[in-house]
């Protein structure tokens, strides 16, 4: 059953946009709470050891410092398997940045200040950072995020390598990347009873956490199971979030630290707001990469040998496997493939979910490959990928659900201006300038994760709840689960008010892996049908019926994934290197899309995040320290307006018969795969010069 087009398909304004241009929209520390304490963290200024001593007497004599909590003070946690989220429960560091105590005062300005004088001594060991290739003690994971297999292997490679005509063995790597959504991370944690706050019985404690999060069901059995607490005494309320990109998709060390700190003043809530800087250590980061990409084909292009090996980091503390490797697996077709990972564990912060783990960094090797590649067959980039078509999933044998890869090459290729593209790179000049065209493919999977409810209800004058625990991270969630809704219960707009961001309604998965409308929309659906089925279009008031969402055998039957074509032109100043983008297109096939208003913004958004990976974002890890020492907006660039010119966004019209009830595969990801690979084969195509590690910085091109 598919829902009638109406709502669903127009581009609708945001449902909480007045609230958020207005101010009234209460973020995670906006809540006000009565007399609120304020935490600051006291972080490890060393990579591994142990702690020796804390003097924080300096500290509490600050005016208005309620306490000072250590690994000494802080309350013993139950469950302490997850080593990152084992805040404050011994003596040892296993990095740089990590949380040796808490500072709790009267004001922020207080816990901060305090936070300064406490004196930690250490017993230092020697730390290990550094990534690379050949390095010592490089192990294979039992799996990679996601859960997928570490390494794959199809024929035989090395003898495909050696008998093909045109090869590509290169090198390619990717920085330690860092989220920086716009609204830090940030938990506010009130200890109650069951006397104060309802369920449960007096003296039984009770935790509430207004949280920035991209799960609120998530965050509450997780806290539940750390302090020992059966969930329905765990609340997590996160109605609106400044952006996640997978930093807020797990809970974080800092979540219980709001937990500990605030049982350390009994009674009083506790407001914990990391910094910037502190983000940078706390927050998961993505992991640098170190690709060997190998290509062998024919004369003709057609590909006879496709290998991907990664060797990428994890946390000595605990393990992250970024599934670097896995879209070579079904991107294009050749009988001989192999793709591997292998991690070091260092003494780093854990690293996490950043925007499309995996593809992000995956499709920076393979798809500069597929550049190179074209060179050397001397074929169009855009013919080359045309030829490599796989008709079914190399990976599975699956038939695709819906695979116009070359549409959007051919479409874009139009819309681009591609035949303008200079045949012999760096021949194009305007002034100065030195003129390139680059593309790359992109991809991403479909995911709809079983585990969501939702539950409509009936007031009896014509308006309908629809209740959810999903979140709205920035992406449109509230807006697009609105209008699904609406058409499904064949109602107004209007008639719909949708309650999500809160894990005392109905479960919901995260808002992660692109896959909230999918999963949190066709569960809606069922919803809405399961109430129109029991009570017609003149439901009772108080009427309430309620739906899992379905399971979806077609997800089993098909490859089902988005793709795209992303384009690139840069200018170079052939003087000076600077590197400019004036111009980014991107065309989509990604099924059916809900919103074009709310998904061009997803889609823009990560494309503009594709371009910070590939000209601006680098993590400097000093490894004699173990410190990102460009840990803050000053050094660690991120695009900003002046960065960004032209991006623009468009997809196909398109529903795929197999992704559910809504025919929507998901948007949040897929930008920023290829589209640094489009503007490093741009590059190129201006100036000559390969560039194979990012970032791209001038330095680089001037020879
Ligand atoms: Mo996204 S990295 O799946 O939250």
């Amino acid at each position: 059953m598919t829902v009638r087009r109406g709502a669903v398909g127009a581009p609708a304004p945001r449902v909480e946009g007045l609230a958020k241009v207005t101010g009234s929209a209460a973020y995670a520390y906006d809540r006000p709470v009565a007399d609120p304490v304020y935490a600051c963290p006291v972080q490890a200024t060393i990579a591994r050891g142990r702690v020796v001593a804390i003097d924080g007497g300096a500290a509490a004599g600050v005016e208005g410092v309620l306490a000072v909590v250590t690994h000494r003070e802080a309350a013993r946690l139950a469950d302490t398997a997850d080593a990152e989220l084992a805040v404050l429960q011994s003596d040892a560091v296993a990095f740089r940045g990590q949380f040796v105590g808490v500072v709790l005062a009267e004001t922020p300005e207080a816990a901060r200040q305090a936070a300064g004088l406490v004196r930690v001594e250490y017993d230092e060991e020697p730390h290990d950072t550094e990534l690379r290739a050949d390095r010592a003690g490089l192990y294979t994971p039992e799996q990679v995020n996601g859960g997928f297999a570490p390494d794959t292997d199809e024929g035989d490679v090395d003898a495909a390598m050696e008998a093909a005509a045109v090869t590509v063995d290169r090198i390619y790597t990717t920085p330690m990347l860092f989220n920086n959504p716009m609204e830090p991370h940030t938990s506010v944690a009130v200890w109650g009873d069951g006397g104060d706050e309802g369920g449960g019985g007096p003296g039984e404690a009770r935790l509430t956490l207004y949280d920035s999060t991209q799960g609120a069901h998530v965050v509450r059995s997780t806290l539940a199971r750390v302090f020992g607490l059966p969930p329905e005494r765990v609340r997590v309320i996160s109605p609106y979030v400044g952006g996640g990109f997978g930093s807020k998709g797990m809970p974080h060390a800092h979540n219980v630290l709001a937990g500990l700190a605030a049982m350390a003043v009994p009674g009083r809530p506790v407001k914990l707001a990391l910094t910037r800087q502190q983000m940078f250590s706390l927050a998961g980061h993505r992991t640098p990469t170190i690709q060997r990409v190998r290509l062998g084909a024919g004369a003709d292009g057609r590909l006879t040998a496709v290998a991907h090996e990664v060797v990428e980091h994890t946390s000595a503390l605990k393990e992250f496997a970024e599934q670097t490797a896995v879209g070579a697996r079904m991107m294009y077709a050749a009988p001989n493939r192999r793709t591997a990972h292998r991690l070091a564990a260092l003494d780093v912060p854990v690293p996490s979910w950043m925007r499309a783990p995996g593809e992000a960094p995956g499709f920076f090797g393979l798809e500069v490959a597929m550049d190179e590649l074209a060179q050397a067959c001397g074929l169009d980039p855009v013919e080359l990928r045309a030829r490599n078509e796989p008709e079914v999933d190399p990976e599975s044998g699956r038939p695709w659900s819906g695979r116009h890869l070359v549409r959007c090459l051919r479409e874009g290729a139009a819309r681009f201006g591609w035949e303008e593209r200079a045949a012999v790179p760096g021949t194009r000049r305007a002034g100065r300038e030195l003129v390139g065209l680059g593309v790359a493919a992109s991809t991403y999977p479909y995911y709809r994760f079983p585990g969501s409810r939702a539950v409509v209800g009936y007031d009896g004058s014509g308006r309908y709840t629809v209740r959810i625990g999903a979140a709205d991270i920035g992406t449109g969630a509230w807006t697009v689960l609105t209008q699904i809704a609406a058409d499904a219960l064949e109602c107004p707009l209007g008639a719909v008010r949708v309650e999500i961001g809160d894990s005392e309604l109905p479960p919901a998965t995260v808002a992660g892996g692109s896959s909230g409308t999918a999963s949190w929309g066709s569960a809606i659906v069922a919803a809405c049908h399961a109430f129109r089925g029991a009570y017609g279009t003149e439901p009772p008031p108080g009427a309430e019926a309620g739906a899992d969402m379905p399971r979806d055998p077609d997800a089993e039957r098909f490859a089902m994934h988005s793709f795209g074509a992303q384009f690139a032109e840069v200018r170079v100043d052939a003087d000076t290197g600077e590197i400019r983008v004036p111009r980014m297109l991107g065309v989509f096939s990604a099924g059916r899309i809900v919103n074009p208003r709310t998904a061009r913004s997803q889609f823009i958004g990560g494309m503009t995040m594709g371009l910070s990976m590939a000209l601006h974002e680098r993590g400097v890890l000093d490894h004699r320290t173990g410190h990102v020492v460009n840990h803050d907006f000053a050094e660690y660039h991120i695009a900003t307006h002046a960065d960004v010119v032209d991006v623009d966004a468009v997809w196909l019209e398109e529903e795929d018969a197999h992704a559910g009830p809504l025919g929507a595969r998901g948007i949040g990801e897929i930008g920023i795969v290829g589209a640094p690979a489009a503007i490093a084969n741009a590059v190129h195509n201006a100036t000559g010069v390969r560039v194979r590690d990012l970032p791209i910085t001038p330095d680089l091109l001037l020879r």
